[in-house]
């Protein structure tokens, strides 16, 4: 059989399809060369583990939790700091034969703006703002939480490099509309969407919080319905400006996929699910080319936003 063509055009870059292992799920991209059967030209990109201007030890443990149908994580953005990644990972890892997203993160709108500046002097071909941090100078709420200092992140990367800007949204939010729309302005060229929802577990027996840190980020099946509606809202800010969206939460299948996209995503990605199944990602490639074929649809973004009842 033929299939129609899967690649997609993701803010001027070409990603071979439109499947995207997510950030914190894939390591710096080198521990998948170890999973046999692994193949990087599979994967239309791959985003890097959130990356701070310093090395970060992350959070104490235990740091993941099962729930049903999700998996909580409080990791604390452990990683070897801007400097270390650019200067020792990248070089062993720009020649993949996929596209590289690096994911940044600050306690700080300046701490943004200067692993922005570090990263754009680097191979990545484009920077993902991770917007669900602390912010520690305006008494630790997210800077995703408010459009205000969304936009103050997203104005200094965009201030700090000339690659494509993808800005992920947290859906711990009341509206996403509003943070998007602020985002927009600001600059940015691209959204994913979304992060995980703030979470908790308990263990009665010890009667303790599971989770060192106490809460923690939900990810995996339990987030899908959520992280669809937020897509849908999405579309209708982003669309009109052609900014496109990488739709993600709870993804572990072509037809979950395929609802995203359906709802709006340009590209999809894939994280808690590749913890169970680390060659999913070519698997959801797959069932998007047969969806295509049955379908009659010409190719991938053919696709997105076409909800007949939205
Ligand atoms: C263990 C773990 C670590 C993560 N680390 C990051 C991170 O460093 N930066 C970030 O932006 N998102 C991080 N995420 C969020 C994922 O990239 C993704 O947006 C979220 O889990 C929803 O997708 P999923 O349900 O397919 O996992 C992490 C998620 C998990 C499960």
């Amino acid at each position: 059989m033929n299939h129609p063509p899967l690649h997609v055009n993701l803010a001027g870059i070409a990603l071979a399809n439109p499947v995207v292992l997510l950030s914190g799920c894939a390591g710096f991209g080198e521990e998948l060369a170890n999973i046999q059967g692994f193949d990087f030209a599979s994967v239309g990109a791959i985003c890097l583990k959130g990356t701070t201007l310093e090395p970060r030890r992350g959070n104490p443990p235990p740091r993941l939790a099962e729930t049903p149908a999700g998996l909580l994580n409080a990791i604390g953005l452990q990683n070897p700091g801007a400097r270390y990644v650019i200067e020792q990972i990248l070089p062993r890892i720009a020649h993949l034969p996929t596209r590289l997203i690096a994911n940044i993160a600050g306690s700080t709108v300046a701490e943004y703006g200067e692993v922005a500046r570090l990263f754009d002097d680097s191979p990545v071909d484009a920077i993902e703002i991770n917007i669900s941090c602390p912010n520690v100078k305006e008494g630790g709420a997210a800077f995703g939480a408010d459009p205000h200092s969304a936009a103050q992140v997203v104005t200094a990367v965009r201030q700090a490099t000339s690659k494509p800007i993808i800005t992920k949204l947290s859906p711990n939010v009341t509206d996403i509309r509003p943070i998007a729309t602020a985002a927009i302005d600001a600059g940015t060229n691209a959204f994913a969407a979304i992060n995980t929802l703030m979470g908790m577990a308990v263990d009665i027996d010890n009667r303790r919080a599971i989770l060192g840190n106490k809460q923690g980020g939900l990810s995996g099946a339990a987030i899908k319905p959520v992280a669809l509606l937020k897509v849908w809202q999405l579309y209708q800010v982003a669309n009109p400006h052609a900014i496109p969206i990488i739709g993600q939460g709870g993804i572990g299948s072509a037809t979950d996929a395929i609802e995203f996209l359906l709802a709006g995503a340009t590209a999809v990605g894939v994280g808690t699910a590749l913890f169970q199944n680390p060659l999913i990602g070519s698997e959801i490639a797959a069932g998007i080319a047969q969806y295509l074929v049955k379908q009659n649809f010409p190719y991938v973004s053919a696709l997105t936003g076409t909800l007949q009842n939205a």
